[in-house]
């Protein structure tokens, strides 16, 4: 795993950026590019990306979520905003499950806190397995146009081929590893209601991946959480509508400085 520096330089806490599947820490590179403040700015590339050169543990959320740990502890942060992705953000809900005293503010994007049903828990471990037997990454190509909303899939021909090229450069064990990981995670809906620090729910609206109720579903179990719905994106909100998420992600990292600052 390795950690992604955007910005070094600021007094507010650090924020850290966790990607999705089956990306890695280039699809934040708009949203780190804007988000306001005076801030560290860092992605992690999770286990199984081409960055990752560690052996890969058994595949689990929890596996992932304790590998950013030692990395952000390792890189001398012991606390810092933690926003992901979908996957990124499953990684966040293990990370407060395990590792609380790293998370000061949580951003949970186009995510959900709920565990898989049992027929997208088969597909995933399909999937795992054509990508190992395969030894590409053929089993996930659909995946340029199916993460992204409607609006982007018909009018931006150029993030489809962005998306493309991210997808074909990942690992096909990797591949297998993630699907994997998320197929074996339980429902952290509990672990989000017991934390009290500042959440960020945000989604796009054309996102039909992890729909808007299940932001909302995320949303209600905090009450101190704000709830984004991003116009004209998808579930790759972060890359169809850059500054709206990084406008997003300033408020949220801006409301945890505040709030530390109090209770310090
Ligand atoms: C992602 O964007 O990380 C994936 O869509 C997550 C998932 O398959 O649940």
């Amino acid at each position: 795993m390795t950690l992604h520096t955007y910005r070094t330089d600021g007094a507010g806490l650090p924020l850290v950026l966790l990607h999705g599947f089956p990306l890695d820490h280039r699809m934040w590179d708009a949203v780190a590019a804007l988000v306001p403040g005076e801030r560290p700015v860092l992605a992690v590339d999770l286990p199984g990306t081409p960055a990752d050169a560690e052996t890969l543990p058994e595949p689990s959320i929890e596996a992932s979520a304790d590998r950013v740990a030692a990395e952000l502890r390792s890189a001398g942060l012991d606390r810092a905003v933690v926003a992901g992705l979908s996957m990124g953000g499953y990684v966040v809900l293990a990370l407060l499950e395990r590792h609380p005293e790293l998370v000061a503010g949580a951003g949970l994007l186009d995510t959900k806190s709920t565990a898989d049903t049992d027929d997208a828990r088969a597909n995933r471990l399909r999937i795992a397995d054509e990508a190992e037997q395969s030894g590409t990454v053929a089993p996930v190509r659909p995946m340029s146009t199916g993460l992204l909303g409607e609006t982007s899939r018909t009018s931006r021909p150029e993030l489809v081929d962005e998306l493309a090229g991210w997808i074909e450069h990942q690992r096909p064990e990797g591949i297998a590893w993630s699907q994997r990981a998320m197929a074996a995670r339980p429902d952290r809906t509990d672990v989000l209601r017991r934390f009290t620090g500042p959440v960020l729910v945000l989604v796009g609206d054309e996102d039909t991946v992890t729909p808007v109720a299940a932001a909302e579903h995320m949303a209600a179990a905090v009450p101190q959480a704000a709830l984004v719905v991003v116009p004209h994106a998808g579930h790759m909100s972060a890359l169809e509508q850059p500054a709206a998420v990084a406008d997003a992600l300033g408020e949220l990292a801006q409301r945890t400085d505040t709030e530390a600052s109090t209770t310090a």
